[in-house]
């Protein structure tokens, strides 16, 4: 039976540290703000945007939202972030991805002020990963190394398997496992004999976005397992890339879908957000 690792909890014991930040901004007269742009209408990203902002609104942290349809230019998206940038009450912009195709996530992710890099999706905010510079965090992977370190999770030494190279998640994951000595091992859609890899892992990190795609084919007993899939389920409810009823049984921990990496994303967006909120108020 493997330990099953508690999102909602950790993410609860982060947002109760944020909290002695958010007071003492308020003695200060600050409220952190966040930005969130969503464009279209993607029932998917419409859904984590309000669940982002009610975490916000629960954490102290004010949101400004700004909805736009599926056929806004790039122009008036560089706009909305223009505007943010300038606006003192924003200390984080978040723009939620994917955008509709027409429109250059690149472009828009360069425009937002690295300072309000809430996401730390900016190349300045990448590049001080890779430098192993304080700085804002990709809130998903981030929030994976605050549940490994929540459970004592050793990444000493331990060989670290990340399923995906997606700069949203795989490439800073690989990066922040990398900064706590694993050795890490990038797997994607052209990686040979993915099962056999991801079998070395004691640490396994599923980034794929294919439902129960690894079964326990793929898992050495005893690992860890996290889980950062949120697919559809035929059923209609969440299921992740893991298929949690086959692999339970070999890990030694696991994160569930929901209640695993999906609550810790958000925590993390609130704590970057204070953060730089933090920033801004100590400058
Ligand atoms: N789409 C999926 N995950 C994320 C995220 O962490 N931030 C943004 N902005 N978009 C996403």
């Amino acid at each position: 039976m493997a330990l099953i690792i508690d999102g909602n909890a950790v993410a609860a014991a982060v947002k109760a540290e944020v909290a002695e930040d958010v007071s003492r901004l308020a003695e200060q007269g600050i409220t952190p703000g966040l930005a969130v742009v969503l464009v279209g209408d993607d029932p998917a990203s419409a859904t984590y945007v309000a669940m982002k902002e009610r975490d916000c609104e629960e954490a102290g942290v004010v949101a400004f939202d700004h909805r736009r349809p599926a056929d806004i230019t790039q122009e008036e998206l560089n706009a909305i972030i223009d505007e943010c940038n300038a606006d003192p009450r924003v200390h984080g912009i978040l723009v939620q991805m994917p955008l509709p195709d027409h429109l250059d996530a690149e472009e828009a992710i360069a425009r937002i002020s690295p300072e309000k890099d809430v996401d730390g999706f900016h190349p300045a905010s990448l590049g001080r990963l890779v430098r192993g510079i304080e700085g804002p965090r990709a809130c998903t992977p981030w929030g994976v190394m605050r549940m490994l370190r929540h459970y004592g999770i050793d990444l000493n030494g331990a060989r670290a398997v990340v399923v995906g190279r997606s700069t949203i998640v795989g490439k800073p994951m690989a990066l922040m496992l990398l900064e706590e000595n694993a050795t890490v091992t990038v797997c994607h859609s052209r990686t040979r004999d993915l099962p056999a890899v991801c079998r070395e892992a004691d640490v396994l990190v599923a980034a794929v976005g294919r439902p129960k795609m690894i079964t326990a084919e793929y898992v050495k007993p005893g690992a860890v397992v996290i889980d950062v899939g949120i697919n559809r389920g035929e059923a209609g409810g969440l299921v992740g890339d893991v298929d949690f009823e086959s692999v339970e049984p070999v890990a030694s921990a696991i994160t569930p879908v929901p209640g695993g990496v999906g609550p810790m994303t958000r925590a993390m967006l609130v704590s970057n957000t204070v953060a730089a909120a933090v920033h801004v108020a100590g400058r």
